[in-house]
């Protein structure tokens, strides 16, 4: 298990999820890579294609749960996945801010899309007792965000979520892995407009995952001086920590960028 050699990856077309493929591509391996963006999910199979591995892409969109079991199944049917990493997501500032719409399509994206990505898989994994499923979470996770109430509330919901199943799934020779890292340079981040310590590159961060994944580590945080931050900021009253947070710029709207 410590070498997949069938992976998943959700949100293949950009950043995290892009980095990831590269990171695991190699003779031998075969991808399945999804996205919404033809030509960056083009881009990222054919940077894979190129490191030796044999790669199938699909445009889907995680909201759709129909069409996602579909696929997976049929990639699964094609050859076991050891390896799916539910990656796909997006922030406030991706969609235009967290009025209600948006609140409803944050969740749907980040907690529907990753329950579409991986319920499929479950019994299909219970049943060859063996696989890793790791969700993409955040160290937005930890703590209520002022400046981004549903995006950290989705990205709680999927921490609890993996590790529970952690627990459950254990028995059944499924392994369950939350990642959880803190800035890194991607689309997501790159307008934000106040500081992001120890941002990471996507390259180096999606090396980081992967040997963390090899491991076998639960819980996979980083980088760990802003985790006891948000660990100490979490452990504190709102009361006295909520002022501090109002302080900071909000994310911008995809309108404000324009
Ligand atoms: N960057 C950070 O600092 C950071 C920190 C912690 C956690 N994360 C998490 O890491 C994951 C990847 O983020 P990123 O920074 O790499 O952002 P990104 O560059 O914006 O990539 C997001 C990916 O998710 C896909 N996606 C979004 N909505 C989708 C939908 N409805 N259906 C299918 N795919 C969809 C996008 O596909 P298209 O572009 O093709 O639409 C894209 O491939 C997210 O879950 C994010 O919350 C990021």
């Amino acid at each position: 298990m410590n070498e997949p050699r069938s992976i998943l990856i959700t949100g293949a077309s950009s950043g995290l999820g892009a980095a990831l493929a590269v990171a695991y591509a190699a003779p031998a391996l075969r991808l399945a890579l999804t996205g919404r963006d033809a030509a960056r999910l083009a881009a990222t199979a054919e940077a894979c294609r190129a490191a030796g591995a044999t790669v199938e892409h699909a445009l889907l969109d995680v909201t759709d749960a129909e069409a996602m079991a579909a696929w997976i199944g049929a990639v699964d049917d094609g050859g076991a996945l050891d390896l799916v990493i539910a990656n796909a997501g997006v922030s406030g500032g991706m969609v235009g801010g967290e009025d209600e719409g948006q609140t409803r399509h944050l969740f749907a994206v980040n907690v529907g899309g990753v329950l579409n990505t991986v319920l499929p898989l479950i019994p299909r994994m219970q049943a060859r007792r063996r696989g890793r499923i790791a969700l993409m979470s955040s160290l937005a996770a930890f703590r209520g965000l002022p400046g981004a109430p549903a995006y950290a509330a989705s990205k709680a919901a999927v921490k609890a979520w993996g590790e529970g199943l952690s627990g459950r799934l254990r028995r059944d020779g499924v392994a369950v892995s939350v990642i959880c890292p803190g800035f890194v340079a991607t689309p997501m981040t790159a307008l934000n407009p106040y500081p992001m310590p120890l941002i990471m590159a996507a390259d180096r961060a999606a090396h980081l995952i992967k040997r963390r994944l090899a491991r076998g580590r639960v819980r996979i945080v980083f980088p760990w001086p802003l985790y006891a931050l948000v660990r100490l900021f979490a452990a504190l009253p709102p009361g006295l920590t909520d002022p501090l947070f109002a302080r900071l710029p909000e994310k911008p709207s995809l309108a404000e960028r324009r």
